[in-house]
């Protein structure tokens, strides 16, 4: 099978990486010659490389030649201002779904990683569904759901939607900010840190993405991606700190010190020119009753149940960091 994969050489990307070159695919990889390539410096003498950017309608009309199955990846997850979410994700995969168009005779499905920050809170006694009407609370939120219009309305590829809930494993910089304070003594809580969770640690996602490309059932559908038992910020934070044997004294943010941290971070992007994970755009979904969803539907459709759990999944995340010394 032939598979284009942008996004590679990202946090999820480079697992997708490794899953897609188990089997005998040929893989064609979307770079920018900005692109850190030190997840995958093992594939790149393997793999078909295309430079060029999800703005680059050309570049990704070359990419696509010959092409079967096309699983974007790459997004912009923060930013420096709504504008680069909107013109990244929702832009740049309008000129996805177009170049999809444009080799359509070769194309036989797209899959997209959208978010779980598309559909929009829940909580575990009413986890949100994927029929529910999205209702995003950040930028990030509502320009990967005009992303997924783009492709509902627009593609003549058959398509997929996956909408994996927060994603944690080796590489992740997001959550390593975590493990780093947990070392330094303290466990930094949104509010309480009881705003309850799913999550998916990410060889159990990669796994989805390899099961949904060959569903036929998967066509034209959505899903949320999550392990099936959620848990609550605290109780992530504090196995984290059990798993690192630290002893590391909760740190509750009430919201004005959470406003006050994502502005002081939020202008620090804006002079070094480096979004941060913490930022105002972050502020609602902190703030939001919780972010478990329904994971029902993947089960049914293509069988897929997140196996790993969450204190295998935080062991293996922290040896990673450690072998690598990031910790
Ligand atoms: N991480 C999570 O918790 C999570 C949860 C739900 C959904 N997702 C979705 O999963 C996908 C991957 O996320 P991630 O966490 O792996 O993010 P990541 O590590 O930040 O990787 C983002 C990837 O997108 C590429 N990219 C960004 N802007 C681009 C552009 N204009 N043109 C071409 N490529 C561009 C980056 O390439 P460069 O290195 O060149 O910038 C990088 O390869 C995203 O679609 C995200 O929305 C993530």
């Amino acid at each position: 099978m032939r598979i284009l994969l942008t996004g590679a050489n990202g946090f999820i990307g480079s697992h997708m990486l490794d899953r897609l070159s188990l089997s005998d695919s040929d893989i064609t990889i979307l770079l920018r010659h900005t692109s850190d390539t030190s997840f995958i410096e093992g594939h790149l003498s393997r793999a078909r490389i295309c430079y060029g950017s999800l703005e680059s309608p050309a570049a990704l009309r070359e990419a696509m030649d010959g092409v079967e199955v096309v699983i974007h990846c790459a997004a912009k997850t923060k930013a420096i201002g709504r504008r680069e979410f909107y013109a990244v994700n929702a832009g740049g995969t309008l000129n996805l779904v177009e170049a999809c168009n444009a080799h359509s005779r070769s194309v036989a499905r797209l899959v997209f990683l959208s978010s779980l920050a598309v559909s929009g809170p829940g909580s575990p006694e009413s986890p949100v569904t994927e029929d529910a009407r999205p209702r995003p609370v950040s930028a990030y939120g509502r320009s990967k759901l005009l992303a997924e219009r783009h492709i509902r309305q627009r593609s003549r590829v058959p398509y997929t939607i996956l909408r994996p809930a927060a994603v944690y494993g080796p590489r992740d910089r997001d959550f390593y900010g975590i493990f780093e304070a947990i070392r330094r003594g303290f466990v930094p809580l949104a509010g309480t840190g009881a705003q309850p969770l799913s999550l998916i640690y990410v060889t159990d996602l990669v796994e989805a993405v390899s099961k949904v490309i060959g569903c036929a059932r998967c066509e034209r559908n959505t899903y949320h991606l999550a392990h099936p038992v959620p848990s609550t910020q605290r109780d992530f934070f504090c196995r984290i700190a059990q798993a690192m044997g630290a002893a590391a004294v909760p740190l509750p943010m009430p919201v004005l010190a959470l406003y006050a941290v994502c502005l002081a971070r939020d202008l620090w992007s804006r002079i070094t020119s480096r979004p941060s994970m913490m930022n105002l755009d972050k502020i609602a979904e902190f703030r939001a009753s919780g972010w478990v969803c329904a994971t029902d539907r993947a089960a049914e459709d293509f069988g897929f149940s997140a196996g790993t759990s969450l204190g295998e999944g935080i062991g293996l995340t922290l040896a990673w960091y450690e072998q690598n010394g990031w910790l």
